[in-house]
């Protein structure tokens, strides 16, 4: 795989779980100016993929990069939260991802290439406010015992769980979208390469 155009200006966003420093940037190449149909260099850096480090993603946290302007959300599940996913199917507007965004190549379930790591565009089907990554069991504020974790939105209320999965009754309509990927190695996840390896 190509790592031309590899986007190195990414912001990180930090959350309360651990945080992991993403992969090292990689040099891109320069863009030479072919002719005026093509994108910028500016242009094509915005678009560019992105290459996730998730070699030190310690089970149960999230670490958070950007991807178009966009946050892309990595959380490593645990065992138990994977076991918690058939748990909720009941309580769910799309459980198996029919109405929502996501690659052909992901499980409609647990909505990954790989079980243990969910890939999500961090933003709210709603209104696009930044889900909060809420993976404590019980929380009192989030139902108690109903609550198995997942993502909470504090603009209006909507809940995800640990696939982004939307509940129903809440605003946002569809899941939390998952945006094209693939893995470069065990540890490198690309996101916005949507290859046929990764089917
Ligand atoms: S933007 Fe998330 S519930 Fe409205």
């Amino acid at each position: 795989m190509s790592n031309d155009g590899v986007n190195q200006k990414r912001r990180r966003f930090l959350t309360g779980a651990t945080c992991v420093v993403g992969a090292a940037g990689v040099a891109g190449a320069a863009v030479p100016f072919v002719g005026s149909w093509f994108p910028s260099a500016k242009a094509k850096a915005a678009g560019a993929p992105v290459k996730i480090n998730i070699g030190k993603l310690e089970p149960g946290s999230m670490m958070i990069e950007e991807w178009r302007g966009k946050p892309v959300y990595v959380v490593r599940r645990s065992a138990e939260a994977l076991a918690s996913l058939e748990k909720q199917t009941g309580k769910l507007n799309d459980p198996e991802s029919q109405k929502s965004e996501q690659p052909q190549y992901v499980d409609p379930v647990t909505r990954s290439i790989k079980d243990e790591y969910l890939i999500l565009v961090g933003l709210c089907t709603h209104l696009g406010c930044a889900p909060k990554y809420r993976p404590e069991v019980g929380a009192a504020d989030l139902g108690g015992d109903e609550w198995l974790g997942g993502f909470f939105c504090p603009c209006h209320g909507s809940k995800f769980d640990l696939a982004g999965r939307v509940y129903a009754g809440v605003p946002a309509p569809t899941n939390l979208a998952v945006p094209p990927h693939s893995y470069e190695s065990d540890n490198v996840v690309v996101i916005g390469i949507d290859t046929e390896a990764a089917a």
